[in-house]
């Protein structure tokens, strides 16, 4: 059996990685790898190759950058062509980014079959571009691989069961990435300060918002002032809205780091405070609290266990509930994300596909 798998930002790198792991260990299934070049700084793509193990691409796009209709556009017109070269029986796609949609929808128009990985997630909030590329993406899948009950739910809700096609609760393949990484974890370079608050931030809602982006820029910077210094790995988009906005971040501000420093960040904090989807699971993994500057979550058996808060980008919210759980660690008891197994489940599912 042929995969081809489309791949393009950071968090589908860490996803893959444990995913093509588990098919080079398997027999009776080739994987071919594309890059659709979404992220494409040596810090948002290549390091998680290389630290991760994932194959290098057999395709490499160069696509980045211009509206989504554009990007998502050039993707679905190159990946088709790819699909008709490799000719392969299945395309894995990985969450909710312009890549995950475009990679779908070009195989669904020529009858591949789409598996996807991190199916049935929603926050009901249409005005997000994640939220419309996962409901897309999941319409014309027919292998739904469900990180939690409650995407098996919202699927169910939106009438699946009745469709012939596969749901399946398969665990998170984000744990399975920090299970098997975990003991690989490095510090970044340079000094950090002690028992600080590891911060992300990148969200279109938040970024492309000038009053979200400044409220929250000011609880971050009372917090590193007057609660506990926080650290910031600042993704380029955010890097340049700030800019952009004439906005000033006082704390301790750092670029973009791998996956294992990331680990070493996660396990080394008093509390984690992102918008990231990914990030906010990786909290709980590393049994740290986390305040997270979103609305909405998909992620919301985090917030069921009192594991995770929402706040919105409400400047007063933020520094309050972040004060209030710096130091408070968490606990997995009821195994949420399957224990690290996800990544074997998907692939004994595509080998019998
Ligand atoms: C994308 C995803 C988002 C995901 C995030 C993970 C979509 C619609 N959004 O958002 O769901 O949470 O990836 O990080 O697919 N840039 C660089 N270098 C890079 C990558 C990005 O400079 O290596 C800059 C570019 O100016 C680019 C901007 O960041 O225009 C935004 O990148 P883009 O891939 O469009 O969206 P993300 O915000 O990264
Ligand atoms: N991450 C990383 N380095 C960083 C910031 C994040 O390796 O500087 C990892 C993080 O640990 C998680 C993934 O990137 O595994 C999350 O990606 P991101 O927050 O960009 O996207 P989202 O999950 O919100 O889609």
């Amino acid at each position: 059996m042929k995969i081809l798998t489309v791949i393009g930002a950071r968090p589908q790198f860490i996803k893959a990685s444990v995913v093509s792991r588990a098919i080079q260990q398997a027999d009776g299934i080739e994987e071919i790898m594309l890059h659709t070049g979404q992220h494409f700084d040596a810090n948002m793509s290549d390091i998680f190759f290389n630290q991760l193990n994932i194959p290098r691409p057999h395709i490499q796009l160069d696509i980045h950058g211009g509206s989504h209709g554009e990007m998502t556009g050039r993707m679905l017109a190159e990946i088709e062509q790819a699909l008709l070269t490799h000719k392969p029986d299945r395309v894995l796609v990985y969450g909710d980014t312009n890549s995950t949609l475009a990679g779908a929808l070009a195989a669904a128009k020529l009858h591949i079959p789409v598996a996807h990985v991190e199916a049935g997630l929603r926050s009901f909030n249409m005005q997000m571009p994640e939220e419309i590329n996962r409901i897309l993406t999941d319409q014309i899948s027919d292998l739904l691989f469900c990180p939690t009950d409650t995407a098996v739910q919202n699927l169910n809700n939106e009438g699946f069961a009745k469709k012939p096609v596969q749901v399946l609760q398969v665990g998170d393949v984000m744990q399975d990435s920090a299970l098997l990484f975990a003991e690989k974890a490095v510090a970044p370079a340079g000094s950090l300060p002690d028992g600080f608050i590891l911060a992300t931030l990148h969200r279109a809602e938040n970024t492309d918002n000038p009053q979200r982006l400044a409220a929250i820029v000011s609880a971050l910077n009372t917090l590193h002032k007057t609660v506990s210094p926080v650290v910031l790995p600042l993704h380029p988009r955010t890097r340049k809205l700030i800019a952009q906005h004439g906005l000033e971040l006082n704390l301790h501000l750092i670029d973009p780091v791998g996956y294992f420093e990331m680990v070493w960040l996660l396990d080394h904090c008093n509390l984690v405070l992102t918008d990231s989807g990914g990030v906010q699971k990786e909290a709980f993994f590393f049994g740290k609290a986390c305040v997270t500057m979103r609305d909405q979550t998909e992620w919301v058996e985090l917030i069921e266990v009192g594991a995770n808060e929402l706040v919105g980008a409400d400047t007063a919210k933020i520094i309050e509930a972040a004060t209030r759980n710096v130091g408070r660690k968490v606990q997995d008891i009821n195994n949420m994300y399957g224990g690290g197994k996800a990544a074997q489940r998907i692939v004994n599912v595509l080998l019998n596909s």
